[in-house]
């Protein structure tokens, strides 16, 4: 598992202002934002996420959707869901925005290294993967196979379409798009994204999973995965509770004995595998 870079324990719990550069609508509700520090860029790996701040407004957790090699230019990608999220959609070019951490366990590229190495995505469930594909591109000579699946409600729910693009033209790494219900001009596939795990090649027994979307399709996914022969212990999850202090100490994030900010949010999937589906608390 990749861990967090140390941060000096007065940083943990400070927010540093950042300006916003650019907001990028990726669909109705869900905008990528990419900001600049004020001040020296933190590094982080992917998989790990941020508290953002709007000020005035309040906090969210959000993961890091852009280069990590690029820390000077840090995105999230936001999808509208109340107060502080509907406020971050509105965001304006020019604004300044709170931001502390990174927080957490990234994905586990350095033990993905030569494996096969296939990400499995669900509508917004591609933002916290992405630093990881980006990341796994510019060493791809560590890697055995890239496989990227990505499943949307439909074609308009599609999320950085420029990348899957790109990727796809690529040929570096193998990209399957699928949504769940056509429309019009649709030409590409159509089905749930689990669909596409029998028959994308890679090989099962040296394969490193990384999969973020609804718990829902998680769950299916690491479902579809052991029937293909995937060991479980190789299947990475990333998971979504109400967070406050992101350090490990209110904990909001309790899911049964974790906590999914100081444990995860990435985690293996024997670690969560009963706990998928629990409610907050
Ligand atoms: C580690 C982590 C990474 C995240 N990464 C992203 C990301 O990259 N992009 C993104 O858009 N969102 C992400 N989220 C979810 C985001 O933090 C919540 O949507 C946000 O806190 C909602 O705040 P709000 O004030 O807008 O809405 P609220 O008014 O607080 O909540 C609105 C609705 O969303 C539900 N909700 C609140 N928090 C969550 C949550 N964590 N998971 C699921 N439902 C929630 C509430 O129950 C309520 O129904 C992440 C959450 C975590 C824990
Ligand atoms: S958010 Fe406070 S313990 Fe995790």
């Amino acid at each position: 598992m990749t861990v967090a870079p140390e941060l000096p324990v007065s940083d943990l719990l400070t927010s540093r202002p950042y300006v916003v550069s650019t907001v990028r609508q990726q669909t109705h509700d869900i905008v990528t934002i990419d900001v600049r520090p004020e001040g020296e860029p933190i590094a982080f790996v992917p998989g790990q996420f941020d508290m953002v701040y709007v000020y005035g407004t309040g906090e969210a957790a959000i993961s890091a959707s852009s280069d990590p090699a690029t820390p000077e230019l840090l995105s999230h990608t936001i999808r509208a869901v109340g107060g502080v999220t509907q406020a971050l959609n509105e965001l304006q070019p020019g604004a300044t925005i709170g931001i502390r951490g990174p927080y957490g366990r990234g994905w586990p590229l350095a033990a993905a290294e030569g494996r096969d190495l296939v990400i499995v995505a669900g509508g917004i469930g591609l933002a916290p993967v992405r630093p990881a594909i980006l990341a796994a591109l510019a060493q791809r000579e560590r890697f055995s196979r890239i496989a990227l699946l990505v499943g949307a409600r439909s074609p308009r729910d599609l999320v950085f379409r420029d990348d899957l693009d790109r990727w796809t033209a690529d040929r570096r790494i193998d990209v399957h798009v699928t949504v769940d219900s056509a429309v019009r001009g649709w030409s590409g596939r159509v089905g749930v994204v689990t669909t596409l795990i029998p028959r994308v090649p890679f090989d099962p027994e040296h394969a490193t999973v990384l999969t973020c979307g609804p718990e829902t399709m998680m769950w299916f996914t690491g479902e579809a995965l052991r029937k293909r022969g995937v060991d479980p212990a190789q299947v990475y999850v990333t998971l979504e509770r109400n967070m406050k202090c992101a350090v490990g100490t209110c904990g909001h994030c309790q899911l049964g004995p974790v906590f999914l900010c100081r444990d995860g949010p990435v985690f293996a999937w024997p670690e969560v595998a009963d706990l998928l589906g629990e409610r907050e608390l």
